[in-house]
């Protein structure tokens, strides 16, 4: 209940920088971060990615001195993806399946280094390791076929937890994924490693930089539109969240972020589970493209948005900007 005016004065608690600390809603900490990096092969290689300033990939070696970055800076778990060899790239996506592949060495070599303290979290889906760029198997009509590609998926899940991965991430939009991909968990005895499903991820214009990162630019031809939602669509958003909790999943996700936060605040009412929100590349790019246009200030942008999710109800957000933000938060 809201009283009247001048008994009640909203702006009262806004009038000092205690007040405000201590009337403030909601808190961001470096432990609601997961900080995506981009591997790739070699040592001390850093190759840095045009169209994500100040973001780069770091082979095995180096992808672990930024996991001792993330501990120290209070970053609780990192999100893995692999810049494969073109060469090593197929119509099958075989890779996917090698235990020796990038991902699986990034994997073992961060657990190495950091045990249990970092947890590390792992992208399924066959985009880095098809030769065509798609999520999944391509069939002679052209269609991303959903069965035959979830078949692969479980092999690429038990590969990356054998490896040591704590949260398997689906990021394929394939049906009927999260159930398959538990049951194999199961059955192999990582009863402990989560899945953490990009639930209600839409087919966006601001995955851009990402797909150069990994390498899938040059290759994709068309897009993912028979399998991730169209973005018009918020019920169907539900629908996927409840299938995936219904399934077996642990937390769910909503991506991109920002443009979909009313999408993080539904399923947040809804279900009561555990909401992540992936600020996704371009967005990252939009923020770091504003600052060089001298359009906003970085520190304050980046800020703001990532709160921006703990209100909307996310438990933790994945964004480019984590190690930064959790420098800002720690000062
Ligand atoms: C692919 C995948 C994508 C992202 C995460 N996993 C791109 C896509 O679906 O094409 C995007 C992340 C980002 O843009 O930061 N499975």
């Amino acid at each position: 209940m809201t009283g009247q005016f001048p008994a009640t004065r909203l702006r009262r608690t806004r009038a000092s920088a205690w007040s405000r600390a201590l009337y403030r809603e909601v808190q961001l900490t470096p432990a609601d971060l997961i900080w995506p990096l981009f591997v790739t092969d070699g040592t001390r290689v850093e190759q840095p990615i045009a169209s994500l300033p100040g973001v780069s990939r770091w082979s095995v070696d180096l992808v672990v001195d930024r996991a001792k970055e993330a501990l120290a800076l209070g970053i609780p778990c990192l999100a893995l993806f692999p810049h494969t060899q073109p060469e090593r790239r197929s119509d099958d996506g075989a890779e996917a399946l090698n235990p020796d592949n990038l991902m699986c060495r990034a994997i073992a070599a961060i657990k190495a280094a950091c045990g249990d303290r970092i947890g590390v979290l792992t992208d399924v889906a066959l985009d880095p390791y098809t030769s065509h760029g798609q999520d999944g198997l391509v069939d002679s009509a052209g269609y991303v076929g959903n069965d035959t590609t979830v078949e692969v998926l479980i092999g690429q899940s038990l590969n990356q937890a054998a490896a040591g991965a704590d949260v398997i991430a689906p990021s394929d939009m394939m049906d009927g994924r999260i159930g398959a991909i538990r049951d194999a968990l199961e059955a192999a005895g990582h009863h402990n490693v989560q899945i953490m499903s990009y639930a209600a991820k839409y087919a966006s214009a601001f995955y851009g930089p990402f797909r150069d990162a990994v390498g899938s630019k040059g290759l994709l031809k068309g897009d993912k539109k028979t399998y991730q939602m169209d973005p018009g669509n918020a019920e169907e958003a539900l629908r996927e969240v409840e299938m995936d909790l219904a399934e077996g999943a642990d937390s769910v996700m909503v991506k991109p972020g920002l443009p979909y936060l009313d999408i993080v605040a539904r399923v947040k009412e809804r279900f009561e589970v555990p909401v992540f929100a992936y600020q996704v590349s371009g967005e990252y790019a939009m923020i770091e493209a504003a600052v060089a246009a001298g359009a906003g200030e970085r520190d304050a942008l980046v800020l703001e948005t990532l709160l921006a999710f703990k209100r909307a109800g996310a438990s933790g957000v994945l964004t480019y900007h984590a190690a930064h933000a959790a420098r800002l938060l720690g000062a």
